[in-house]
């Protein structure tokens, strides 16, 4: 399933916060967004998740879900947000307590979601139990457990020391490169957006417009080969000037206001 953005603007009252933002991203593929603090990356999020109405503008889904999705789009985000009193495979199923299913179809569907995060031995642990980089393995298995098609990921990891980040954005790698979704995945970390990513968008500071697209010349399958990745240093330097120059900009506009 595709997922095509195509907002004109978007504002909050009288506060203009996206302009002329355009992007697909196709099944399998996986797009960042990166840009200054501020710059609307939640907001286009939320446009393309559904939960926001763009002020002018549409989002389209194009193709076919999984046979077993219960919900196309869903999201990740930084905080976790688990419940603390619940376990982790009641966290898990959260999602499906919308939905009418059988005892077996549920308990299939959390186990099969617990295996792909590596979470089937902590069942039946509490969050505060885990380390921070276990409960954000619970917020990605909640999010796989509808079996979506397009997965929305806000910052997922920013909040996580360097070291559990580190072994994290391995997981990713591995679940969105063996997965058909397609993915959003916004950060204001130009590294993860280059290990990541098919395609990098950087939005320029408020209102957030397009300011370049880069195109990631390494096939998926070899971002887990480090040797690979030596390409990504001279488009790192690229895309670290590009956020160099709207972040200062927006921070003096801050001090200016
Ligand atoms: N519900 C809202 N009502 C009014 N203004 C809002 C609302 N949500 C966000 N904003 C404002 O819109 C702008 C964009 O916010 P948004 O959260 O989309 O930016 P962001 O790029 O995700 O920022 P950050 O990098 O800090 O996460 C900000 O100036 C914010 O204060
Ligand atoms: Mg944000």
């Amino acid at each position: 399933m595709d997922v095509i953005i195509d907002v004109k603007r978007h504002s909050y009252d009288d506060l203009l916060v996206l302009e002329d933002i355009k992007i697909q991203v196709r099944e399998g593929e996986i797009v960042a967004v990166i840009g200054p603090s501020g710059c609307g990356k939640s907001t286009l999020l939320g446009i393309a998740g559904g939960i926001l109405k763009p002020s002018e503008g549409k989002v389209f889904l194009e193709g076919n879900a999984p046979p077993d999705c219960l919900n196309p789009l869903t999201f990740i985000f930084q905080d976790f947000a688990l419940l603390p009193w619940r376990t982790v495979e009641q966290n898990v199923g959260l999602p499906l307590e919308h939905h009418k299913l059988s005892t077996s179809d549920r308990q299939a569907r959390i186990a099969d979601a617990l295996q792909r995060t590596g979470l089937s031995d902590f069942a039946k642990a509490l969050p505060k139990q885990l380390s921070g980089g276990m409960r954000q393995r619970v917020g990605i298995a909640r999010a796989l457990v509808v079996k979506p098609a397009v997965l929305l990921m806000d910052e997922p990891l920013s909040a996580l020391d360097a070291q559990t980040r580190d072994l994290l954005m391995e997981d990713f790698l591995d679940l969105l490169l063996h997965e058909r979704m397609a993915g959003i995945y916004i950060t204001h970390n130009f590294q993860e957006a280059l290990r990541l990513a098919d395609r990098v968008v950087v939005l320029s500071r408020r209102p957030g417009r397009i300011k370049e697209v880069l195109t990631i010349p390494i096939p998926q399958l070899e971002r887990t080969n480090k040797a690979a990745l030596a390409p990504l240093a001279e488009l790192g330097d690229r895309l670290w000037s590009l956020i160099r120059d709207e972040a200062s900009v927006a921070d003096r506009e801050v001090i200016h206001d």
